[in-house]
């Protein structure tokens, strides 16, 4: 028994043991199923399928019941969580995942996440975290030199591509005087997250600029919308180009918008979530020329740099703009640090509390060295290029938009020509359907202006040519099979 105090408390026990608490060899235990069931999937999943899907109906029933008053054997709930719940979604991390943006975290990123966890870092200020608040300083200006951004350019981490867009789009309508009748310009292949990000910031006009046969910005036709608008009485103050478009890998012409937006006097945002990191590659950079120019930079780690969800990156020129659009002063936070040098990072953007988001990617960065990362980005682009050929290739696989940052874009037309617009989009619609029931691989679709496309994208640091030639094949077979009825 425990001395107490005149209040009746404990004053002796080292650690309270509540209900919540769990015996140390329990923990570990436990930790270890974790662990071992954790390597045993990274081990098997080329073999597994790459996707497994159900309709709600039956997901009410597998999974609808009242919170339980008594808690169940812990072993149980582990087996319920690594059996039943996580397998019943996508193998985002699956060597055949060319769907929309694969994902494949490395195993020190994935480590960090379970370590920031376990320590529960609070990041939002640098009086609870100055150890992670440096390393995520370190992280950031790692990320600006790669860039070419100028020295004392900074930002924070976020949750994805899409919260660094919305933190610059706030950023870029600060720093002009929130002008009621605000116009953001951005590609008609710019991401929709920059125009959800608009209706939330209150930008009251979104104006898409049309791209050409290479789906990249015309420059001309930025210059003669500026001027539209402002013969309009509208107040143009920014324009978003992409670096690497999610739908065909484009990369807008960044040296000649940033030129025009020097001249007109706007914000120039890049959205390189989808591409921004190929610039560890020597092709990477020459295709992202100019990016280092941008007042702002979304770049998404969870994509290309291969962590875990959830970490996004929004990058500025100078920090200082996205703390004066962000910092509120409160009386209850009156005993933080409040000097330039110690970086309240909850001043930055939407999050008081923030997870420490920087150490997966130091953790990761640390242990493999950026020579693996910059292969790993070639060797997608690669693929993508042997994709592309294979298409070439054959009669009755035709290309849409050529290999551009890991994206191809492409759709079985068969060679005879006997099928009209309408008949090809059914057919390329059940191809995608077909192959993704069956599990063997996970291909999604897109419109390129208008016009219904197949689109395989490669960044997973384990698919091999077997996997992207496995899965044309596919293509094809399933094509001339459904073709055939
Ligand atoms: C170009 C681009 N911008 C923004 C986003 C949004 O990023 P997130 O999904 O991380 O919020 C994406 C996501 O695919 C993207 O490809």
């Amino acid at each position: 028994m425990s001395e107490t105090d005149t209040s009746g408390h404990s004053t002796g026990a080292r650690s309270k043991d509540s209900s919540l608490s769990m015996p140390p060899d329990e923990m570990r235990r436990l930790g270890y199923r974790v662990v071992d069931a954790l390597v045993a999937r990274a081990t098997d999943l080329p073999d597994d399928v790459a996707r497994v899907g159900g309709r709600r109906e039956e997901m009410e029933k597998l999974f609808r019941e009242p919170a339980p008053e008594v808690g169940r054997s812990p072993d149980e709930v582990l087996e319920r969580a690594m059996g039943a719940i996580l397998p019943r979604a996508a193998r985002i991390d699956h060597p055949r995942f060319f769907a929309f943006v694969p994902g494949s975290p490395t195993w020190p990123s994935v480590l960090a996440e379970f370590l920031t966890a376990g320590f529960n870092i609070f990041q939002g200020t640098w009086l609870a975290s100055a150890g992670p608040s440096q390393i995520e300083l370190v992280v950031l200006d790692w990320f600006r030199e790669w860039l070419g951004m100028p020295e004392g350019g900074g930002g924070l981490l976020t949750s994805g591509g899409s919260a660094a867009n919305l933190g610059a789009l706030v950023a870029a309508r600060e720093r002009a005087g929130n002008p009621p009748e605000g116009v953001v310009y951005l590609g008609d292949q710019g991401h929709s997250s920059l125009e959800r990000a608009a209706r939330i910031g209150g930008i009251a006009h979104v104006r898409k600029v049309p791209t050409g046969d290479d789906f990249a910005v015309e420059p001309a036709a930025l210059e003669r919308a500026i001027q539209e608008d402002r013969a309009n009485g509208l107040s143009p103050f920014m324009m978003c180009a992409n670096a690497g478009a999610t739908n065909t890998g484009a990369v807008d012409p960044l040296p000649e918008l940033a030129g025009i937006c020097r001249r007109e006097g706007l914000w120039f945002h890049v959205d390189g979530a989808y591409g921004g990191f190929a610039v560890l590659t020597e092709r990477g950079k020459d295709a992202l020329d100019g990016i280092g120019l941008a007042d702002s930079v979304t770049l998404d780690p969870h994509k290309w740099l291969f962590q875990p969800f959830e970490v996004g990156c929004l990058l500025m020129k100078d920090p200082g703009v996205l703390e004066a659009a962000f910092n509120v002063e409160a009386d209850y936070l009156q005993d933080v640090d409040r000097d330039s040098e110690h970086v309240n990072f909850a001043d930055r953007g939407l999050q008081l509390t923030r997870r420490f988001r920087a150490l997966k990617i130091w953790m990761s960065v640390q242990t493999h060295g950026l020579a693996a990362y910059r292969a790993a980005i070639e060797e997608a682009f690669e693929l993508a290029v042997g994709a592309e050929r294979f298409v070439r290739d054959s009669p009755d696989l035709e290309i849409l938009s050529p290999a551009a940052m890991g994206v191809v874009c492409y759709r079985f037309k068969p060679a005879d020509g006997t099928l009209d617009e309408e008949e090809l989009e059914s057919l390329n619609a059940a191809i995608q359907a077909t192959i993704v029931d069956s599990g063997y691989a996970m291909i999604s679709s897109t419109r390129l202006h208008g016009r219904y496309s197949l689109r395989l994208c490669i960044m997973n640091f384990t698919s091999t040519w077997a996997d992207v030639r496995g899965t044309l094949q596919r293509v094809l077979d399933v094509g001339h099979e459904l073709g055939l009825r």
